[in-house]
Parts: C-alpha cells; sequence; structure tokens
C-alpha cells in the first residue's frame, strides 16, 4: 500500500534542505502564484516580497506540521486570521489557485517529481488549507 506521507515526505526534503534550493522554491512559488490571476497580483500589489517569501517559508513547515498533530500554533492561527474576513479577506477559492501554483513549481523543482507525489503534496496540505480558509475571527 502506498504512504502518501512517504512521498511527500521525500520530495519535501528534496525542497527544502538546501537554503539556496529551498529560497529559489519559494521565490518561484511567488513568481506563478502572482501571474495566476489579476486577483492575486492586486493582493500583493503594495507587499515586499523579499519578506513574503521569508514569511511562507516558515508556514509552509507549520502546515506540514499541522497536517500529522491537527493543532494550530499561535503563529499558525494569527496567518489564518490574517486572510480571514477581518482582515485580508481572502476569497477561499484563491487557495486553489495557491495550490497549482505550488504544486507546479514543486513539479519544476523536484527532480524526482511523479504524478503520485504531486497527489501526496495535495493529501498532507489538504488539512493546513482547509483551516487557513475556513478560520474566522
Ligand atoms: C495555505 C495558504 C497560505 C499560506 C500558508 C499563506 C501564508 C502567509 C503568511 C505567512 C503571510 C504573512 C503574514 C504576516 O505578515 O503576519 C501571508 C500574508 C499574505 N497573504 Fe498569504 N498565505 C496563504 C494563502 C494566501 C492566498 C490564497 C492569498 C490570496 C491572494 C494570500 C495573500 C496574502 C496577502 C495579500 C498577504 C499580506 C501581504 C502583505 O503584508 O503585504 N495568501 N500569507
Amino acid at each position: 500500500m502506498k504512504n502518501y506521507v512517504t512521498f511527500f515526505e521525500g520530495s519535501y526534503r528534496r525542497l527544502t534542505t538546501d537554503p539556496g534550493v529551498r529560497g529559489d522554491f519559494i521565490e518561484r512559488f511567488y513568481e506563478r502564484f502572482v501571474e495566476a490571476s489579476p486577483e492575486v497580483a492586486k493582493q500583493f500589489e503594495l507587499t515586499d516580497m523579499r519578506r513574503q517569501q521569508l514569511m511562507l517559508a516558515r508556514s509552509l513547515d507549520e502546515l506540514v506540521r499541522f497536517s500529522g498533530e491537527r493543532r494550530a500554533p499561535e503563529t499558525l492561527r494569527s496567518t489564518a486570521l490574517r486572510h480571514g474576513r477581518g482582515d485580508l479577506d481572502i476569497a477561499p477559492e484563491l487557495y486553489d489557485q495557491w495550490l497549482s501554483a505550488l504544486l507546479a513549481t514543486v513539479e519544476e523543482f523536484d527532480l524526482e517529481c511523479t504524478d503520485e507525489i504531486l497527489l501526496a503534496w495535495r493529501v498532507v496540505l489538504a488539512p493546513g488549507i482547509e483551516y487557513m480558509k475556513h478560520l474566522q475571527a
């Protein structure tokens, strides 16, 4: 039987262990995400993208941990609230664009990528994305 967590962990390690690869991976992800639609581009019009990249690297780790523990550290909770109705008010459908941009970037950077690895990323990140989409103050 396939273990999707194992598939995911191998890929995540290849993309995030080396700080150089990790930095390029996240930078390319944001390029793709901002190009995904005018709505996304508009949200990031005034954003310092360097800082944003650093913040995402950290919160990606938190999403992964959330998947295993189903407990949100205070930092993940406040990131989720920041995206909620009381603050940035990010439309839930924009999370599909977020995930598509991320998967396209995994495919580009993970030299061992397969369809099953991409499915593993979806399976592992799903709980954290649901949390981000639906937590409201
Ligand atoms: C699970 C998916 C996502 C994660 C993990 C994530 C993570 C983050 C983090 C860590 C921050 C920084 C928060 C802070 O400054 O305290 C942030 C800010 C932000 N995010 Fe997200 N985000 C996600 C999805 C999205 C989506 C779908 C959009 C839609 C366009 C979006 C738009 C923004 C914007 C506009 C900011 C504020 C940028 C600024 O301060 O100028 N995020 N996000």
